[in-house]
């Protein structure tokens, strides 16, 4: 079978339960999700390459289902999830840490042996399905909202999985979420996750002013920037005095791209989110928790059917996340 959109041929692979070795678990993996970067790693437009019989996606959950020797974080039985980064458990990034599916198998899987330190602990409230749809979005979500809170204003933009997460965590740590989409179907959404005010950006090409009139002249204090090149104009337009950019995707190529001049002007700040460390996920999960938040998900596919899931992952009018049920 083909990844729809390209070249690699994925195969179903038939192989034994693996066993695990000191300091490992086995998951029984239950759920795994999509992101941004598995359909462009499935087309060769990721910029670190997918070594070849690599198994797929970085986003698992599932539970323990045997605990090898000196492994004590979790027991039989423990519900868990997959952290981005299997070897960056907290501290700064300093080196581009290992990575699932460019240089260790992800984890579209029925089974699989992870070091003990690779996983989280799931959220009571959540399921096998929606806790596949946390560890990636929700990290970078998290590293990009970190920071704001009451008497904030966050900018997020459209509505895929980093998006809406950032919607929720910025409502969840108090701050008031002004957020853009292309497509006025999605509005309804937005706003029920809790956003404040919903700039349709495709009716409304010069939105940075009207972030500025939602909010009364302020501007947004953090800009959670998705688009990058086709955005960061606006969303320096946006900007409070002394608001800060969290530079996190760049899902459009064309646009004005970045004025330093007009950063300057705002006195704006920019910081990089590298995705985050295990910690990071962590903190991010101790709000879901207690907020008992719930991701978005669009829709569910079952294992034999995983490759229509890339397919879906790129067809328009998605807002969220899409997960395989295993
Ligand atoms: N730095 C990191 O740590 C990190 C981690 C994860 C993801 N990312 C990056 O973040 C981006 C989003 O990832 P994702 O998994 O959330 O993707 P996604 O689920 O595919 O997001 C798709 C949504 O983004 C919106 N969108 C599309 N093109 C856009 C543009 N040019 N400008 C603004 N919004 C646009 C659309 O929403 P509407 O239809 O509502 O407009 C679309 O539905 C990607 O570039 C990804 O590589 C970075």
């Amino acid at each position: 079978m083909n990844i729809p959109g390209s070249d690699i041929p994925f195969r179903l692979v038939e192989e034994a339960v693996p066993a695990p070795g000191r300091g490992e678990v086995l998951v029984r993996v239950r759920a795994s999700s999509l992101n941004y970067r598995d359909p462009a790693l499935a087309s060769g437009h990721y910029p670190y390459p997918m070594e070849p019989e690599r198994v797929a996606l970085a986003d698992g959950a599932g539970e323990i289902a045997a605990v090898g020797p000196e492994a004590r974080r979790f027991a039989v039985g423990d519900r868990v999830a997959s952290t981005f980064f299997p070897t960056w458990y907290g501290g700064a990034f300093r080196q581009v840490p290992e990575m699932y599916v460019t240089t260790r198998d992800g984890w579209l899987t029925e089974y699989k042996v992870v070091d003990e330190d690779a996983l989280v602990a799931v959220p009571a409230h959540l399921g096998f399905e929606e806790a596949a749809a946390l560890p990636c979005a929700l990290v970078t979500a998290w590293n990009a909202v970190r920071g704001a809170g009451v008497g904030d204003v966050v900018l997020t933009q459209g509505t895929g999985g980093v998006a809406l997460f950032a919607v929720q965590l910025a409502r969840a740590l108090g701050a008031e979420v002004v957020a853009t989409t292309s497509d006025p179907a999605k509005v309804a959404l937005l706003e029920k996750l809790g956003a404040d005010a919903v700039i349709d950006s495709r009716a409304t090409p010069e939105w940075g002013a009207e972030v500025l009139a939602a909010t009364g002249g302020h501007g947004a204090d953090l800009v959670v920037e998705l688009g990058g090149q086709s955005t960061i104009a606006q969303s320096i337009a946006a900007l409070a005095y002394r608001g800060t950019i969290s530079q996190v995707g760049l899902l459009g190529a064309a646009g004005a791209g970045l004025d330093l001049a007009a950063f300057f002007g705002k006195q704006a700040v920019l910081r990089s989110i590298p995705v985050g460390s295990r910690s990071d996920l962590e903190d991010a999960l101790r709000v879901v928790a207690a907020r008992e938040i719930h991701p978005v998900i669009d829709r569910i596919f079952d294992f034999d059917d995983a490759t229509a899931a890339w397919a879906h992952f790129s067809a328009p009018g998605r807002v969220g996340k899409v997960v395989i049920r295993h």
